[in-house]
């Protein structure tokens, strides 16, 4: 038995939908083998309205998404080859779709933004009478590395690494997790972004110093590993933001032109500050938990150099599956929540009056 779901994501700034088919539950209630597969996957970017300012306006993100999330669940629907042309028009409005259920992100996120996505799900459950799963999109992230493939081996360790989020994540089994380790301050995925706007890339930073620092030296500057050697499983990265502006500004009142093989040197060096991090935490946390699994999600997930130096470090651990979510699923992505409701649906079922914006929705 298969089902198919209909998932939306607008935690933030970029406006998705996606058709989920996946298997359904065995009689006794366990997912054997959930085998996420994408029918449709269509996400609107809102970054050329918020490249502008230098990061996400809340307000004009959530305008964006009012405008722009019907004709983007229309499209997916169009890209699947369901023929519900006419589930949003007039008389026709309630002809059913054929799918068994709606996951939304309910959060963590910006409040105006989720509320759009909430509001919409809640509305054609009710509708179309479907069952809906208020998903947590750092649960979400964790997934991304599952579609389109069998089930991990449990227990899993997950880093979860974005613009909001550095978390590693126990998971005893697919719907049992815990946090063990966060950011005390920014984000892996905000100092990529805050290292670049000082030196004047484009938002989000991130690709753009992975862009720059593969051309550059990796050890040209030795920036601070922040925590490296802590015995938690907590991440820190605002003494090495500090240590990049101090450095940036030092060079520019010594009147030193920033060239761009400085800049290289820069974005390589303070990329691999963050992958080293990154890396010897999630190795030390394998070492002592020993999961059968590791699970690597998030924006940051894109990065190439965290992507080889995890895979490298990890080859010398045979017992151990290293899942790495295709490159098109790092992102914000409705696939990620999708799969995340077909593989832990019954943490995330809810009723639909239930079912409200979580800006603060916590991994527990
Ligand atoms: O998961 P995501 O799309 O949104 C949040 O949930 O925050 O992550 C966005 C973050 C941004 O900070 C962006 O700069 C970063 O992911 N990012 C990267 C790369 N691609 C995106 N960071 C480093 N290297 C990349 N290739
Ligand atoms: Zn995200």
């Amino acid at each position: 038995m298969h089902m198919k779901i209909l998932a939306i994501e607008t935690s933030c700034d970029d406006t998705a939908v996606a058709l989920i088919e996946c298997a359904t539950k065995s009689c006794t209630g366990a997912v054997k083998n959930a085998y996420p597969h994408v029918l449709a996957s269509v996400t609107a970017s809102q970054i050329p309205l918020h490249r502008r300012y230098g990061g996400v306006v809340p307000e004009i993100a959530a305008r964006a998404h009012a405008e722009t999330l019907l004709p983007v669940i229309r499209e997916t629907f169009n890209k699947a080859g369901f023929a519900v042309k006419s589930a949003f028009h007039d008389r026709d409005v309630l002809c059913k779709p054929p799918i068994d259920g709606i996951a939304v992100t309910s959060g963590p996120g910006l409040v105006t933004s989720l509320w759009v996505g909430v509001t919409a799900a809640r509305t054609l459950a009710w509708l179309w009478k479907k069952p809906i799963y208020g998903v947590n999109h750092i649960i979400g992230h964790v997934f991304s590395s599952c579609i389109e493939r069998p089930l991990p081996q449990f227990p899993a360790l997950a880093l979860v690494v974005s613009g909001g989020h550095t978390e590693l994540l126990w998971l005893s089994t697919t719907d049992k997790w815990k946090k063990i380790g966060s950011t005390r301050d920014d984000a892996a995925g905000e100092a990529f972004d805050k290292c670049a706007k000082l030196i004047n890339l484009p938002y989000p930073g991130g690709p753009e110093i992975a862009r720059l620092g593969a051309m550059g030296k990796r050890d040209a500057i030795n920036f601070p590993r922040p925590m490296i050697n802590d015995s938690s499983y907590d991440f820190s990265f605002s003494g090495l933001k500090t240590s990049v502006r101090i450095l940036i500004e030092k060079e520019r009142t010594c009147g030193k032109y920033l060239s761009t093989r400085r800049k290289r040197d820069i974005c390589a060096s303070y990329e691999q500050a963050i992958v080293d991090v990154l890396v010897h935490k999630t190795m030390r946390a394998a070492k002592k938990l020993k999961p059968k699994t590791i699970l690597l999600g998030g924006g940051v997930a894109a990065n190439d150099h965290l992507r080889s130096t995890l895979a490298a470090s990890f080859a010398a651990q045979p017992r151990i599956s290293l899942f790495l979510p295709e490159k098109k699923f790092t992102m914000d992505n409705a696939a990620m929540i999708g799969a995340a409701a077909c593989i832990a649906g019954k943490r995330f079922k809810i009723n639909w009056r239930k079912l409200a914006a979580k800006p603060n929705f916590e991994v527990e």
